[in-house]
């Protein structure tokens, strides 16, 4: 089981590389109001949701304890950053506002996730 955990551990570590590394890549965009919401913005976000639930369901049935009030947490934000990269993967041109609250949510969610141990 714990080999099993590490791997979703990993594949949520990939999911958020590609959530950031997307909102990175178009920060000087972001700065000229011609940023997007990349594919690989929305799929991270994806792969974030699906395995953070996996381990959830994983860990519990590992039986080791699970902070609900933290993955709650980071659950809330990244229903929230899911919801405006869903909705504006079409847009060509997203407003500066609306893509740096994606990346700031999602920074907050890794010091969520690291330091509230
Ligand atoms: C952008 C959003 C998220 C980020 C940046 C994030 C980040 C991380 C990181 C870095 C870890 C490994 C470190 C650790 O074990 O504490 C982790 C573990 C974990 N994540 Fe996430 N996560 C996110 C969303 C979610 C969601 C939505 C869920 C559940 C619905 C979730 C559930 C878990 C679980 C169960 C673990 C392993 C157990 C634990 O130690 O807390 N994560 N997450």
């Amino acid at each position: 089981m714990d080999v099993l955990i590490n791997v979703f551990v990993a594949l949520h570590i990939i999911g958020i590389a590609s959530l950031l590394g997307g909102f990175l890549t178009q920060m000087k965009a972001m700065g000229a109001g011609t940023a997007r919401f990349s594919p690989a913005m929305l799929h991270g976000a994806l792969t974030m949701l699906v395995t953070g639930v996996a381990l959830v369901g994983l860990n519990q049935a590992d039986d080791q304890t699970v902070n609900n009030i933290k993955i709650g947490i980071k659950l809330a934000v990244l229903v929230v950053v899911l919801g405006l990269v869903y909705v504006k993967r079409d847009e060509e041109r997203v407003d500066k506002g609306v893509f740096a609250a994606v990346g700031g949510l999602t920074t907050a969610n890794i010091f969520i996730a690291t330091l509230w141990t």
